[in-house]
């Protein structure tokens, strides 16, 4: 139904249109066709899986959300998640709120700010996906689907978890 359509461009070598999404259209998308083009609509108000905190590098506070269908696998446990499972990852970066110490007496408590290190969806289909895992793999910047982070990048990462259905965050009850 919605059709998608693709600018290919690998390295420079290749450049064409082509239907992603349409099997009708006797083209196979390549292996870094993005796995969408725009953020889902809604997923800033899809229901919590988890919470988690990075340090190093990336030392952010981030938030672990899904889809109906995300949610529902996550809550009763059930691996692998089914088809059409979407799961994101938000991340913002951290400052002292001003008003604890105030409050406390003490300047204790963290607060996320400002967006941070993208925002990363994990989206399956197990026939699609295949080569990965039956995990389609995406990182959107400033809203824009990322050139850099590639889905092999992220699946490599993630077989990590293979046992888990290659998804690392348990529901937080
Ligand atoms: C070097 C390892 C590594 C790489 C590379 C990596 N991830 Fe992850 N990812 C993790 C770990 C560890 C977690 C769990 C901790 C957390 O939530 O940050 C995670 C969590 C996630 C989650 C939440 C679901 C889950 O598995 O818990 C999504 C969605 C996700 N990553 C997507 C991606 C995408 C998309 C990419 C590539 C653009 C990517 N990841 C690259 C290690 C990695």
């Amino acid at each position: 139904m919605k059709q998608f359509v693709v600018v290919l461009c690998a390295g420079g070598l290749l450049t064409g249109l082509i239907g992603y999404d349409t099997p009708a259209s006797g083209q196979v998308a390549g292996d870094n066709a993005p796995v969408m083009l725009e953020l889902p609509p809604g997923y800033r108000d899809w229901p919590l899986i988890a919470v988690a905190h990075e340090e190093g590098k990336l030392n952010d506070l981030r938030a672990i959300l899904g889809n109906e269908i995300a949610i529902k696998a996550a809550r009763a446990g059930t691996l692998p998640y089914p088809d059409g499972t979407i799961i994101a990852r938000l991340a913002w970066d951290y400052h002292p709120l001003e008003e604890s110490k105030e409050a406390f007496g003490n300047a204790q408590s963290f607060v996320a700010v400002t967006p941070k290190n993208g925002v990363q969806f994990m989206v399956k289909d197990a026939r699609k996906y295949a080569s990965t895992g039956g995990w389609g793999y995406i990182e959107f910047d400033d809203g824009k689907p990322s050139s850099k982070a590639m889905p092999s990048a992220c699946f490599a990462c993630h077989t990590t978890v293979k046992s888990r259905d290659f998804v690392f965050n348990r529901y937080a009850p």
